[in-house]
């Protein structure tokens, strides 16, 4: 069996953090999604062969960094160029020459799901065998999404964001499939947005009378679209850290929770509340960081509170009197504001900031 992931798209709804990087590699508990996905797939299935659907702008930062990783060593990828994001059945169907007669595993690049799933589906899949199996997660409000009509274990409609919703499945982004799912594309018309629809293909597979059975997602599932959902899977990968300290902290650093602290990371008088993780060479003076913090490599972090929050490399925040929350700094951010009434209070308020790739923020 092969795997298929979708690593193009435009990832509008993450702007400006994807002004200068693919959503696929931006950092989740500083590893890109990308990364946690090839984790998953290695642990949890034999699949051992990936073909990477990428776009014109991105694919190849995508594919220098995966062939420069670890992962190399492991895998066999091949990469395909999509011209533009004409839909998920479209980034599937230009694999075709790749996939051959095999089947195989689509995963959405930009999807993180927790140990244990992939390898109870990719095992029904096997066992069943089934034309098609989708994998599905129980949603309150199923209408943003693409929905999964069921009737005795089997898959019966597949619906894209239903007004009146007959079932609360979400697609999880998750497939397995018969390389029949190429005759299935190969029949179908774009949606009314212009794309070519992966659910339509799967209907199409169902009303020509074929199998597709559901696995339903017990644990956490999130697509990391937005920066809302970066953080709730940056809280919920942060959760699972082992607490790991490989750099000498004196005795002005005061340390609760579970924290991942890298090498050469320089803290004085600071208070980290896990679960944080702390990459390499990061100076932090004066703060309090934590809990659901995640700073990239060389961040310098002076006299500032951080929570809930991902900072990327080289960024710099300092004498920053509200707490920075909820937020999500890029790569080089400067951040220096200095808001003399609240310092005086000593009242510090929460911040949201979601700042792109070198901006600049600093109190004239
Ligand atoms: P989406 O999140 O649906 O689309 P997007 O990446 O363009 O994001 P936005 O809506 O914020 O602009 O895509 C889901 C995944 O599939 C994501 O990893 C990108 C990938 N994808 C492709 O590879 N090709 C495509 O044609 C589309 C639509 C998505």
């Amino acid at each position: 069996m092969k795997a298929v992931i979708l690593s193009g798209g435009s990832g509008q709804r993450l702007a400006p953090l994807t002004n200068t990087i693919t959503k696929q590699l931006l950092p989740v508990a500083n590893k890109p999604t990308l990364f946690h996905i090839l984790d998953l797939i290695k642990e949890e299935t034999p699949i051992k062969s990936i073909c990477v659907v990428v776009s014109e702008e991105y694919g190849h930062k995508v594919k220098e960094t995966l062939l420069n990783s670890e992962h190399a060593k492991y895998f066999e990828f091949d990469f395909v160029f999509q011209d533009k994001p004409l839909g998920l059945a479209h980034a599937v169907q230009i694999t075709n020459m790749h996939m051959g007669e095999e089947q195989f595993l689509m995963f959405l690049g930009d999807i993180l799901i927790n140990k244990g799933e992939l390898k109870a589906a990719y095992e029904q899949f096997i066992k069943n065998k089934p034309e098609s199996l989708v994998l599905v997660k129980e949603v309150e409000d199923p209408r943003p999404y693409g929905i999964a009509e069921v009737t005795n274990g089997k898959v019966t409609k597949l619906v894209e964001k239903p007004q009146d919703p007959k079932s609360n499945l979400c697609l999880s982004g998750i497939y397995l499939f018969n390389p029949s799912i190429f005759y299935a594309i190969a029949n179908i018309k774009p949606s009314y947005r212009g794309e070519l629809e992966i659910t339509d293909a799967v209907d199409f597979l169902i009303q020509q009378k074929n199998t597709v059975e559901y696995y339903i997602i017990k644990s956490w599932w999130f697509d990391v679209g937005t920066p809302e959902n970066m953080l709730k899977g940056n809280e919920v990968l942060l959760n699972n850290i082992s607490n790991t300290i490989n750099s000498k902290l004196n005795n002005t650093v005061k340390i609760q929770g579970k924290v991942s602290i890298d090498q050469n990371v320089i803290i004085e008088d600071s208070e980290i509340v896990g679960p944080v993780i702390i990459a390499k060479n990061a100076h932090i003076k004066g703060c309090k960081i934590g809990p659901y913090v995640s700073l990239g490599e060389s961040v310098t972090l002076k006299n500032t509170k951080v929570e809930n929050s991902i900072i990327r490399e080289n960024s710099r925040v300092k004498n920053f009197t509200r707490i920075i929350s909820n937020s999500v700094l890029g790569k080089n951010v400067e951040l220096a504001l200095e808001d003399n009434t609240q310092a005086v209070s000593g009242n510090s308020k929460k911040v949201k900031v979601i700042l792109g790739d070198d901006t600049k923020c600093t109190s004239l």
